[in-house]
């Protein structure tokens, strides 16, 4: 009999990878997502991989809101929220399925918006995660695998960091993520939650089979869906935010990793987790690949693999960006048997293939 995993805020990048893989684990997953940063359309991508579609149901993390500004009097579409298409409240999917552990990727994650809106990043992303753990106390289902951010950790670490780094976010979207791991060690001490937390930066892209990428609908936010934009003459120029870090080339520094191996990782994670027999446990991971690039790297790396030069320009610093961020996941290798198997030139090959289908 498969284990049913509910996973929420799946239906975009690194969830669509993670179906996949769970599903292909003898996992069944069951997805709720509220679609404000993803697209339906990932169903049908999943189902060209599984020859099914998982069980998906669009339904936003929270209640309806007393709020008047995140009933539509706000700046961004999630807050119109469908109400008629809520076909289900989470409670449902809790009463439908017999759930062994939840995956909890649902979020919003733009450092920039964040800055914007706070208020919208911590009603979304704080008091909506308090609902799916209420109800997880609720329904006696004590496995969850947080989706956190490395961002937590505080620039005064020397990198490579690990676990032990000193936390301390500078941005309204880390700090979520940081109150998040807060409130989960407070519930594997006094509700006997199994939480593992992992901590990862900069995930990239395309699954092996092409079939499942992350599709910038607009602008996007990380490096190398701009790289492939400006590859595919969708964007004039690459804005290279800074030359002037006290780094191998001045330009940012960052340890990318392919979004397969990630969602490895997280798979590895939820079957250490299933082995804790212990009431009450909470661990962190940091997931990363020990092989961090800078912005003109990896920018070398993808004219190798796409043959084309990419036009860019030197801007201003982001006020978020740190010079040089990357961790050591030794311990996520030793305790999680987590091991890399994809390269960056591989995800780059992978990215462009797909980019230029
Ligand atoms: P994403 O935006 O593609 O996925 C988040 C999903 O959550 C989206 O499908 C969105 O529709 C959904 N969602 C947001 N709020 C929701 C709500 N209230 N109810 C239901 N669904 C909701 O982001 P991603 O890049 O796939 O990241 C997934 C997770 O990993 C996020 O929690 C993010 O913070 C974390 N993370 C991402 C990165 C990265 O660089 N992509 C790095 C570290 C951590
Ligand atoms: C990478 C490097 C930029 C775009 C972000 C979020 C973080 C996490 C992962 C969720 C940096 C430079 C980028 C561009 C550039 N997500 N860059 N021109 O900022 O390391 O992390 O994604 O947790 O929260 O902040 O990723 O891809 O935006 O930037 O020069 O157009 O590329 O300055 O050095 P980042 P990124």
């Amino acid at each position: 009999m498969k284990k049913i995993i509910l996973i929420t805020g799946w239906l975009w990048y690194i969830w669509s990878h993670w179906v996949v893989a769970f599903e292909k684990a003898w996992y069944k997953t069951v997805i709720v997502d509220n679609l404000c940063n993803s697209n339906i359309s990932t169903l049908d991508w999943i189902e060209q991989i599984l020859w099914y579609k998982p069980d998906f149901f669009e339904i936003d993390l929270r209640k309806p809101h007393p709020n008047p500004l995140l009933r539509g009097e706000g700046t961004r579409s999630i807050i119109n929220w469908k109400k008629e298409l809520w076909n289900y409240w989470l409670e449902d999917i809790f009463k439908k399925y017999d759930f062994d552990g939840v995956i909890h990727f649902a979020g919003l994650k733009s450092p920039f918006e964040s800055q914007k809106e706070p208020i919208l990043y911590f009603d979304n992303n704080i008091n909506w995660s308090i609902v799916l753990f209420d109800l997880m106390k609720k329904f006696n289902i004590k496995n969850i695998i947080f989706s956190s951010s490395a961002n937590i950790y505080s620039s005064n670490n020397i990198s490579p960091i690990n676990e032990q780094g000193e936390l301390w976010p500078n941005n309204p979207y880390w700090t979520t993520k940081y109150i998040l791991e807060q409130l989960l060690l407070e519930l594997a001490k006094f509700s006997w939650f199994k939480v593992i937390s992992l901590r990862y930066f900069n995930p990239i892209w395309a699954h092996k089979s092409w079939e499942i990428w992350e599709n910038t609908n607009g602008i996007p936010n990380n490096l190398l869906p701009f790289i492939m934009k400006v590859a595919k003459w969708e964007l004039a120029k690459l804005k290279v935010f800074w030359n002037d870090y006290d780094t191998i080339d001045w330009t940012g520094v960052r340890d990318y990793i392919d979004v397969i191996d990630l969602i490895n990782g997280h798979l590895k994670a939820y079957k250490f987790l299933e082995n804790i027999k212990i009431n009450g446990f909470f661990d962190v991971f940091n997931l990363w690949v020990w092989k961090w690039v800078s912005v003109l790297e990896i920018i070398k790396k993808s004219e190798k693999v796409i043959w084309k030069k990419i036009n860019y320009e030197i801007a201003d610093r982001r006020d978020w960006d740190l010079a040089e961020v990357y961790c050591n996941s030794s311990k996520a290798e030793n305790e999680l048997w987590f091991k890399v198997q994809i390269s960056l030139e591989e995800s780059l090959e992978n990215s462009w293939n797909f980019y230029n289908k």
